[in-house]
């Protein structure tokens, strides 16, 4: 297997999606979660081969998507899914929407942990419903879930719970007893808990990633996933993510949502994800790479910028970082975008405390990561 390799800045800069569209040339962009490597050739030998038939039409059945699945998450993680709970959604946010719609009245309360993926707060607020923040437990920058503050959530009459497992942007890995006790007190109090596993195909090797399903009858009795191939092979952009149920009440729920759950999936998406799950070679060779990135990042901030804290994440590739000591005024990253030409996520869009934060993605190449954090140093 080749190694997969980050593309030179001329190249990325000809592409067309968010990340490279959203600002000038001269701004080096680490914000969006899309990485600038290629795709893996069994995806686009089948995108290739669509196109080349003009296969471009409505997605309908594809049991290749639930078994490829399946069997990846069996080799992966010894989890059995059942493929008759697979149902395809267009994304995660909308899997995750149309899920808890049936599940909610506006108003209602949905708990979520932060600091935590910036759209969740937009997906509750796309439902109309109420969000209960439960920051988690920081200890240095390594975090865990707020067990005693959940609990508290759950008792006030919370319906959903919107987990991020594993955690982005903190890079924490949830551990097996923290989810097995958060399945227990979402019985006791009827809580739902959305687990959203996005991430999970991007665990590093020494930390093990549990799927939430897998954990208990009672996490299948209470547990609802989502989740895609679209962050771990790099193929946001063709839309398609699943809800996994492993429950007959949860399936009979997903099996009342509307039709065009599925029918507004993307064939492509559909299709690419399914060859995606097969394609863990590539994946396998792009956790290489991104080990290596952690790790660069670490020794660049040491020599570079010592006074920021960075902490390798467990998971994916995006790092945490602490600018505090930097004292850059309220907006950090809006200051390095004028200051450096580095473009970086706000702390603050993920948690109201974290304003001193950014998030940087190094699923890039080693030259672009050196330059972002030599333009930092210099105007700092
Ligand atoms: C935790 C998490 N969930 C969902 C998404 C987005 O998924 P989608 O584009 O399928 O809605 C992201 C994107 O970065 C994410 O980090």
């Amino acid at each position: 297997m080749q190694p997969v390799k980050g593309l030179p800045l001329t190249e990325l800069q000809q592409r067309v999606s968010a990340k490279w569209r959203g600002f000038p040339q001269d701004v080096l962009p680490l914000p969006v979660a899309e990485m600038d490597f290629e795709i893996a050739e069994p995806i686009r030998d089948q995108l290739m081969q669509m196109l080349s038939r003009s296969d471009t039409g409505y997605l309908g059945p594809i049991p290749e998507l639930s078994e490829n699945l399946a069997t990846f998450m069996r080799n992966r993680w010894n989890w059995d899914v059942d493929t008759a709970q697979v149902f395809p959604a267009i994304d995660v946010g909308v899997a995750a929407i149309e899920m808890a719609r049936m599940l909610i009245s506006p108003g209602d309360r949905i708990v979520v942990d932060t600091p935590v993926y910036h759209n969740f707060s937009n997906w509750i607020n796309e439902l109309k419903c109420q969000i209960v923040d439960v920051p988690m437990v920081r200890d240095g920058l390594a975090y865990s879930l707020n067990l005693p503050l959940l609990e508290e959530a759950y008792k006030n009459g919370a319906k959903i719970h919107f987990l991020c497992n594993p955690q982005n942007p903190t890079g924490s890995v949830h551990t097996r007893e923290e989810l097995s006790t958060l399945a227990e007190l979402a019985k006791k109090y009827g809580v739902a808990i959305f687990s959203d596993e996005i991430h999970a195909p991007l665990t590093f090797a020494e930390h093990e990633f549990i799927p939430f399903l897998n954990v208990s009858e009672t996490a299948r009795e209470v547990g609802i996933t989502v989740t895609a191939a679209s962050k771990a092979w790099n193929i946001a952009g063709l839309k398609c993510a699943t809800i996994i149920t492993q429950h007959e009440k949860w399936a009979a729920t997903a099996n009342a949502m509307p039709p065009a759950v599925h029918w507004r999936a993307s064939l492509f998406g559909a299709f690419a994800a399914a060859k995606a799950y097969e394609s863990v070679d590539w994946l396998d060779a792009c956790l290489v790479t991104l080990d290596h990135n952690r790790k660069a990042l670490g020794s660049l901030l040491k020599e570079k910028l010592p006074m920021v804290g960075y902490r390798e994440p467990d998971t994916s590739y995006l790092a945490w970082l602490d600018l505090t000591a930097l004292n850059l005024g309220e907006t950090p990253s809006q200051i390095l975008l004028e200051r450096a030409k580095v473009a970086l996520n706000a702390g603050a869009t993920f948690s109201s405390t974290h304003s001193q934060f950014v998030r940087l993605n190094f699923a890039t190449n080693e030259e672009i990561l050196t330059q972002a954090i030599e333009r930092i140093a210099s105007v700092i």
